[in-house]
């Protein structure tokens, strides 16, 4: 595994209303790794995400983006950390898909035919070539979420943070987000994921972090956080499909007949 890219310690978080929504929350991730948050709604899966990102500043504790202090790097995080954020309304304030999948290269300032080349690039890639002269505002939800995506990908952060990728998309398109996960990985790149889909999470994740009311209930291997049913419930989930089989398989279960 490589070396530790993104992590924090100790942190708290508290709402301006009085929400306490991080508790001493200490989180890694490593250069190449994908690691998934669980946990039930309003456990802090999105908070973490946005300390992480540098969009929020912890009450409490530290984040740092490798080995330094994200304070002292200011803005320049965000060259490196990407987060697509879990309500694709909050990415999209574009007149068109397209200038919003272009706006971090305009950022930069590269040329707008180089621009036109990679965006087409990516649409074509993501299937959401077809969207690019309409308005995110009059996009399906999941249409939303798949142009949220690309407005992160097209800059190649090292670090991705998605929240909730999954949310209203297709089947098929899920399968499709785990191969471009698994491709991103073999580039180089790190992903730190919040999801409620464990099905997803067991596909993707080499590592997992339970939160349960803004602390750390657990954390290791998906494959046996997933499978410990007083873990499962506390956190609000179920048993991913695949660990399911494995284990009905091993009891001869799966052998009995299904619907006559
Ligand atoms: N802007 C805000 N102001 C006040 N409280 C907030 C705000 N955003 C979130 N919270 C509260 O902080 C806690 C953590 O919320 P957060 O969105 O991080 O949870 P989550 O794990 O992402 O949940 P979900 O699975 O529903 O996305 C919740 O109690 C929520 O009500
Ligand atoms: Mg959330």
């Amino acid at each position: 595994m490589g070396r530790e890219v993104l992590s924090c310690r100790g942190v708290w978080f508290r709402y301006p209303d009085g929400t306490e929504a991080l508790r001493g929350v200490s989180f890694s991730v490593h250069q190449g790794e994908v690691v998934v948050l669980l946990g039930p709604n309003g456990a802090g899966k999105t908070t973490l995400l946005l300390v992480l990102a540098g969009l929020l500043e912890p009450s409490k504790g530290r984040v740092f983006f490798r080995g330094r202090d994200v304070r002292e790097l200011g803005p320049e995080l965000r060259k490196y950390v990407g987060l697509v954020f879990q309500d694709p309304d909050d990415q999209l304030f574009c007149p068109t898909v397209f200038d919003d999948i272009a706006f971090a290269l305009r950022q930069i300032g590269l040329p707008e035919e180089e621009i036109r080349i990679r965006v087409l690039d990516l649409a074509r890639e993501l299937g959401i070539e077809h969207l690019l002269d309409k308005a995110p505002y009059r996009l399906s939800y999941g249409e939303k979420k798949k142009v949220a995506i690309a407005t992160v990908l097209i800059y190649g952060p090292e670090v991705l943070l998605m929240d909730e990728p999954t949310a209203s998309l297709s089947p098929r398109y899920v399968r499709f987000l785990e191969e471009l996960v698994a491709e991103g990985v073999d580039s180089g790149r790190t992903f730190v994921i919040a999801t409620q889909d464990v099905d997803f999470a067991y596909e993707v994740a080499d590592y997992a972090y339970v939160l349960v009311e803004g602390r750390v209930e657990a954390e290791g291997r998906p494959g046996e956080l997933l499978s410990d049913p007083e873990l499962l419930e506390k956190a609000e989930l179920r048993e991913p499909r695949k660990l399911s089989e494995i284990l009905l398989k091993r009891t001869g279960l799966a052998e009995l007949p299904g619907r006559p």
